[in-house]
């Protein structure tokens, strides 16, 4: 068994762990200081969130230069002692690969700007004349992710200075001009920065929007008529949208020319590997990713967007587990929460009950098969923050008027009992404010209260260890009323998703998420020895 396939990764958003230089901004330091607690809550690898120079208005994922570290995170001989630290503890390092979209300050993006239409500058993103008179209109419907048009228009430079021209299409902010992946010289470049990252020592790359490099061709229009909810509302069996810039089958070819470079750099340290970052339709198509010549590892987002029904996480588990198994593709990966969404607590119904069940969750994901992601702060129970309008930063904010991102992205509280909570040295506050409430949360506290969150994950992890690791991949589950119940080896793994306590089979209980005694409380986990 590779690591990879069993292995606990905890993402680190790199702007809010841990601040090394005191300017309110977490950094590579930053995190260096902090991997012996990572090594002590017990997970096996980390994922750090872009750090390469950016102009951050996408906050790193709109790069500048893919082998740069942006002074604001620190340089490059600090990448490199945060690997070698990480390595002397164990843990394994996977940084984010951004290759859907560069930053609008890329040299490519600036010299596409300068040079005309149709030349080869032009032709390493999407550029398009107009429709309509003058070309006024945008190319086609599509919308960004971040809310409005997916085209922005320029001014051409030369001769015609100052006249509306082409269009650049961006699916993310307009400071993310999508490159044109059926241009050679795209692929070329990132092989080279993947085999910069691997020589220096990476053990992997978590591929951002890998759903989304190739766009249908003709770049048409997108047919609106389906957009509609399932109709019965089950992840599982949403109505397939049409999607003609999304999952184009001509984009596993790049996965699986990158698959032969990381193949190339394993050695006796293991596998380096590629995880997908792919919004998928179905679990079929998010397998098709991780077929065996392809990435290693898909984030299953099936299992993160279910709702809180024992029925609705049976579907998912068994679902992922068989498409997997169908297309002979790797072992599943579960995550609840990440940088992009609602905090699972506050998804779960926020304040006690939402914890509770986020506990119960996280217990039953370390449990599954393969392998569980882990985002930072969610160790601590942390929810979601109502992050006033005037510390709003995330780019859909700006777009759409809507809250965005910025609650899931607050920076950790460490020790203390006031903001900043330890998060860098001389109390500067962070880049976005912490709530005055979060003295019981920071890691000192929790670090001496058995019954808190924190100490209850580095239980579970270390229980995973001893009970569920090398138990293979064979896991069915199944709803029992309101009773989530899976069997890994000689552990069955029950949660109780109703409203009331039900009795607890014969057993020995080896962790529970919240109190158990002779019947299982609602909204608790628990592994039992039968
Ligand atoms: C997905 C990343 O997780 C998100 O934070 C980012 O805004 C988009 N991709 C665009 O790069």
């Amino acid at each position: 068994m590779s690591w990879w396939q069993e292995a606990v990764v905890y993402q680190v958003y790199v702007r809010s762990f841990a601040d090394g230089d005191g300017d309110g901004v977490g950094d590579l330091p930053g995190i260096t200081s902090r991997l012996p607690y990572l090594r002590d809550l017990g997970v096996d690898a980390l994922w750090i969130t872009p750090f390469y120079s950016s102009p951050q208005k996408d906050h790193g994922y709109d790069v500048a230069d893919y082998t740069e570290v942006d002074p604001l995170f620190g340089t490059l001989a600090d990448a490199d002692a945060l690997i070698a630290r990480a390595h002397e503890l164990g843990l394994r390092v996977i940084v984010d690969l951004v290759p859907n979209h560069t930053s609008d300050q890329h040299e490519w993006f600036q010299a596409a700007l300068a040079a005309p239409p149709g030349s080869p500058e032009r032709a390493r993103y999407l550029f398009r004349d107009g429709k309509g008179r003058g070309g006024s209109k945008p190319p086609n419907n599509w919308d960004s992710i971040f809310g409005g048009p997916a085209w922005t228009r320029i001014t051409e430079p030369g001769s015609s200075g100052g006249k509306p021209g082409q269009w650049y299409l961006h699916l993310f902010d307009t400071s993310q001009p999508d490159l044109d992946w059926r241009n050679p010289e795209v692929g070329d470049m990132f092989e080279g920065v993947l085999r910069f990252w691997l020589d220096r020592g990476v053990d992997g790359f978590r591929v951002d929007v890998a759903h989304g490099l190739f766009k249908e061709e003709s770049l048409r229009d997108q047919n609106r008529s389906d957009l509609a909810e399932s109709p019965t509302g089950s992840m599982v069996e949403r109505v397939l949208r049409d999607e003609p810039m999304w999952e184009q089958p001509e984009v596993h070819d790049v996965y699986r020319r990158w698959r032969k470079v990381l193949d190339e750099y394993g050695d006796a340290r293991g596998d380096r590997i590629g995880v997908a970052e792919a919004w998928t339709q179905t679990p079929e198509s998010m397998a098709d990713f991780v077929r065996p010549d392809e990435l290693h590892q898909a984030f299953n987002f099936g299992w993160l967007a279910t709702h809180w029904s024992a029925r609705d996480f049976a579907d998912v588990i068994n679902s992922s587990i068989a498409a997997l198994a169908t297309a002979h593709a790797s072992p599943p990966t579960w995550v609840l929460s990440n940088h992009d969404v609602v905090r699972h607590p506050t998804r779960y119904g926020g304040g006690a009950v939402g914890l509770a069940r986020a506990r119960a969750a996280t217990l039953v994901m370390l449990a599954l098969p393969g392998s569980a992601y882990l985002y930072q702060g969610e160790e601590l129970g942390i929810e979601q923050v109502d992050v006033p309008p005037e510390a709003r930063q995330d780019p859909s904010w700006f777009r759409t008027g809507e809250p965005g991102r910025d609650g899931c992205r607050v920076p950790l509280p460490w020790d203390g009992t006031a903001p900043p909570y330890g998060f860098g040295p001389g109390g500067t506050q962070p880049w976005i404010p912490q709530p005055d409430d979060w003295a019981d949360l920071t890691v000192a506290a929790q670090s001496v209260d058995e019954t808190s969150t924190l100490a209850f994950y580095r239980r579970a992890l270390a229980a995973r260890n001893t009970w569920v690791r090398g138990n293979g991949m064979a896991c069915v589950a199944e709803a029992k009323r309101n009773v989530l119940v899976l069997r890994r080896g000689e552990v069955t793994v029950l949660l109780n998703a109703g409203q009331r306590s039900v009795a607890m089979p014969e057993g020995e209980v080896l962790i529970s998420s919240g109190p158990v005694g002779d019947r299982l409380p609602a909204n608790t986990a628990v592994w039992l020895r039968t």
